[in-house]
């Protein structure tokens, strides 16, 4: 089975990784697919973002990484994936995931959206928390990918924003 792990991932955080090392132990392929979302203003364009997933999932043999625009279960639909993988970490994230995963089924009654609990050493992580941190100078290299941080540092250092 295929499954699809859509998400902003703007930019992908440790714990994202660690849903899609997971995800591949699961599903014959994950395909991490960057949405684009004209309501956000995003740090990194779509595509150094994939460019930053490719870098860092390079270990994995069954991970391929997309992006798209429009609805989810419409790529779903292109792929032939029969799931929709994402990440649950806190309570909060409750809600807002169910009614997504009841929407999509909605849409397109040939996906299922799969959870998986967040890693606990993760659960309070966020891209917009990580862009925050380095937003006021801190440190995330413990929060994101080496060579996310590295990009992180730069831009900010560029004083772009
Ligand atoms: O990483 P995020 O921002 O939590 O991911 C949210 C995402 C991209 C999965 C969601 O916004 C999405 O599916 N966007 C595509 C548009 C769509 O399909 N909307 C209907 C689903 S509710």
């Amino acid at each position: 089975m295929i499954a699809i792990y859509p998400g902003s991932f703007d930019p992908i955080t440790l714990g994202h990784l660690d849903i899609i090392e997971r995800g591949c132990k699961l599903f014959e392929k994950v395909i991490v697919t960057v949405l684009r979302n004209p309501a956000k203003n995003p740090l990194f364009p779509v595509a150094k973002r994939v460019e930053q997933i490719c870098e860092c999932t390079a270990h994995l043999s069954n991970v391929e990484v997309d992006s798209f625009t429009g609805l989810t279960v419409e790529y779903a639909k292109l792929r032939k994936a029969g799931v929709l993988l994402r990440g649950l970490r806190v309570l909060s994230d409750f809600e807002k995931e169910l009614q997504m995963a009841h929407t999509n089924k909605t849409l397109w009654d040939g996906v299922e959206t799969v959870f998986l609990a967040t890693a606990n050493e993760y659960s309070f992580l966020s891209s917009s928390m990580v862009k925050e941190i380095a937003r006021f100078g801190g440190s995330v290299e413990h929060l994101v990918p080496p060579n996310v941080a590295q990009e992180i540092y730069l831009f900010y250092k560029k004083g772009d924003r």
